[in-house]
């Protein structure tokens, strides 16, 4: 690949230019090991997708990353800082923030309290701000806004999931798995939604089963296959890739 031809100093710049760095990173449940030694990397700016089969270690890898999960060795780097032994809620406060897998909305509150509960580090101005804006993106929570979360459609909550985090306007968002469980429609209109927000610049990090949704929309993709990541490249490339198309694209 023309990676490994790439001069040194273009490397270094590419360091410097990444948000995100995970290096050698290693994880466990007790004694079983979920990570083994992982690298990724996510540039300011870039839309980077995970993808593997159920059970890879996609999503110890990003609760890793957001700090709900211990790691054993390795380190992360976010903005030039080492932050492997940061707390969950000192990340949140750098700009880490997670859409989990599932979504967890917060049923019985509000989709606007939902919102509200978002923007917990930001000041009333802040808050009332990014309120706006997220109607803007999502006009179906501001239909909805004064309905229980848990009268969504599963569509509609895996946005009030991502408009809760985006109200804490993060430098990475982390998205386990927004797809699982919805419609086509849906799942064609939440791909959209995330590329619309690469577009107004979020940096994000997805990680996905629906391979081929998601390396099509990606700057990046890697594949993760028993706590490994066994290949990345441009999404592009990975989609013409051979042994991707057998093994995640059924074809
Ligand atoms: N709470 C847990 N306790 C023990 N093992 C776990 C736990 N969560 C996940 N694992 C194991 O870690 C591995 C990676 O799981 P996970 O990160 O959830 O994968 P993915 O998100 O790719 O489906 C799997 O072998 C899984 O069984
Ligand atoms: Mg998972």
């Amino acid at each position: 690949m023309t990676a490994t031809l790439t001069q040194l100093p273009t490397q270094q710049a590419l360091q410097a230019e990444s948000l995100l760095s995970v290096k050698s990173l290693t994880s466990h449940y007790g004694r079983i090991q979920a990570l083994h030694g992982v690298n990724l990397s996510v540039g300011a700016g870039q839309l980077v997708a995970l993808v593997g089969a159920n059970g890879a270690g996609k999503t110890t890898l990003l609760r890793a990353i957001s700090g709900v999960q211990p790691v054993s060795g390795g380190d992360i780097g976010f903005m030039q800082q080492d932050i492997s032994r940061m707390g969950a809620s000192q990340r949140v406060r750098m700009g880490i923030n997670q859409v989990p897998e599932g979504r967890q909305v917060f049923a019985p509150m509000t989709v606007e309290d939902n919102l509200k509960l978002g923007a917990f580090t930001r000041s009333r101005a802040e808050m009332a701000e990014s309120l706006v804006s997220m109607y803007e993106l999502f006009p179906i929570l501001k239909d909805k806004r004064g309905l229980p979360a848990g009268t969504l459609s599963g569509g509609q909550q895996q946005m009030l999931a991502m408009a809760r985090a985006l109200m804490a306007s993060p430098k990475l968002l982390l998205l386990d798995e927004p797809s699982m469980g919805l419609a086509p429609l849906m799942v064609r209109e939440i791909f959209q939604l995330i590329q619309k927000l690469r577009e107004q610049g979020i940096t994000i990090l997805v990680v996905e089963q629906n391979a081929r949704a998601a390396l099509s929309i990606a700057d990046q993709g890697y594949v993760m296959e028993l706590g490994r990541i066994v290949m990345s490249g441009p999404g592009a490339e990975l989609l013409r890739d051979d042994r991707i198309r057998q093994a995640y694209l059924g074809m």
